[in-house]
């Protein structure tokens, strides 16, 4: 068995994971190598979600019962493990929402209602990137039509990087906010966000992460990133669908607006007009996903009781690998950054002219699950005048068996269609 310096023990931590004992196609054992659209659950947040409608399942913040009581302290605590994860000064700048989408959304509307000095309109600029998530384009689209603000974007260089060649010419005086992804699903890039920040922070502009790509694999923290707004989802980091979180500096969620309303997110209510509640109670307008909450508070937990640094090394002695490891498939061009360096554990490519549907499905034959199409980045495709990619992905249960299995798989695609 290849062995590789940073590796976790990966043989305890499947045994966590049930579904990674799967038969695919009768026989095949299964190769999970989608972590980038989601990642699996280990039995100790199955367990919590069972636990919490087993034993607490209640409304939150609205009854007196004991389960009532019981289950608002579940989630409130969910709120102060992802505080910790992410070491936000404050647990009220953590506002849960369904996904990153809808975090990211929120910023865009937030800034869309907002009064002076935040507001969005005609004489405004929005920066974000060509290697978005469209979670983190059309919302943007979204509201440059609205309000007629000019919406912007950084280009890509040839190894999939940002080209910040003409950062002072993109992020200007006009720009109220720049938006961009820490890493890319698509490409694997870790951008720099520190010079993105510093040119932001000298015009005034606010900043918003999209770190769904990176919460999962590496440690987070807001206050280092310095960035106004961070958006991420549970699902990828061991967690149930249905949960998402946006954190905002405090003085901005006070200050800016709602999106949705409804229940719980009110002070007063009369016919005529509401006082809203203070943050993050006013952004989570009626029942909010509990047990979902209460699943990430324990994925949390797991990723914390491995440690976060751990999961980094991990995958990037395993990224390490398997550049090396693709390098050896003829015909096969990794679309994005060829080493290991500042780049995640995504890996997209093309095989020859074998269209990436062809080769996603040739694999999932032999129980090997990659993702294969635009991965919601389809500016990233166009740029690089290739019409998909098929992407492997990596995470904390990941072996370097698996990227054998992949390149042998590959292999075999390459044989079967000549
Ligand atoms: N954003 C997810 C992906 O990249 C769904 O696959």
């Amino acid at each position: 068995m290849t062995q590789l310096p940073g590796l976790l023990d990966t043989e305890a931590i499947r045994k966590d994971f049930p579904v990674l004992d799967r038969l695919v196609h009768d026989d095949r054992k299964l190769v999970y190598l989608d972590n980038a659209a989601t990642s699996q659950k280990p039995r100790q947040v199955l367990d919590a979600l069972s636990e919490y409608y087993e034993r607490y399942n209640a409304n939150v913040h609205r009854g007196v019962h004991v389960l009532a009581e019981e289950a608002t302290a579940l989630y409130e605590g969910a709120r102060d493990k992802v505080a910790a994860f992410i070491n936000a000064p404050s647990r009220d700048e953590v506002v849960f929402t369904k996904n990153a989408s809808e975090s990211l959304n929120l910023v865009a509307n937030m800034l869309g209602w907002a009064d002076e000095p935040y507001r969005v309109d005609s004489d405004t600029e929005i920066v974000i990137t060509e290697m978005e998530h469209h979670s983190n384009i059309v919302p943007w689209q979204l509201l440059a039509q609205r309000t007629g603000a000019k919406l912007k974007w950084f280009g890509l260089t040839d190894d999939g990087r940002l080209d910040l060649s003409n950062i002072d010419e993109i992020i200007t005086e006009k720009t109220k906010i720049v938006s961009f992804v820490l890493v890319s699903n698509i490409l694997g890039t870790v951008n720099p966000v520190e010079a993105i920040v510093r040119r932001a922070q000298e015009v005034g502009a606010l900043v918003c992460v999209d770190a769904s790509q990176a919460a999962p694999h590496m440690p987070l923290d807001v206050q280092a990133l310095q960035a106004d707004f961070v958006a991420f989802t549970g699902h990828k980091m061991c967690g149930p669908t249905g949960i998402g979180v946006l954190w905002g500096r405090q003085e901005l969620l006070e200050d800016l607006p709602p999106f949705l309303g409804g229940g719980e997110m009110i002070e007063t209510v009369s016919m005529h007009s509401s006082t809203y509640a203070p943050a993050p109670h006013k952004f989570e307008a009626g029942t909010p996903p509990i047990a979902q909450a209460v699943g990430l508070g324990a994925a949390i937990d797991y990723l914390n009781a491995i440690g976060m640094d751990k999961i980094l090394a991990h995958e990037h002695a395993l990224t390490e690998y398997a550049v090396k490891r693709l390098a050896e498939v003829p015909d096969l061009r990794i679309i994005g950054p060829t080493t290991a360096e500042d780049r995640g554990a995504a890996i997209s490519f093309t095989l020859g002219d074998i269209h990436p549907h062809d080769v996603g499905q040739v694999l999932d034959e032999q129980g090997i699950a990659v993702r294969v199409g635009h991965h919601c980045a389809r500016p990233v495709c166009l740029r690089y005048g290739i019409p998909a990619t098929t992407r492997a992905s990596f995470y904390l249960y990941s072996t370097p068996a698996e990227i054998d299995a992949l390149v042998d798989g590959l292999e075999h695609v390459r044989n079967f269609f000549g």
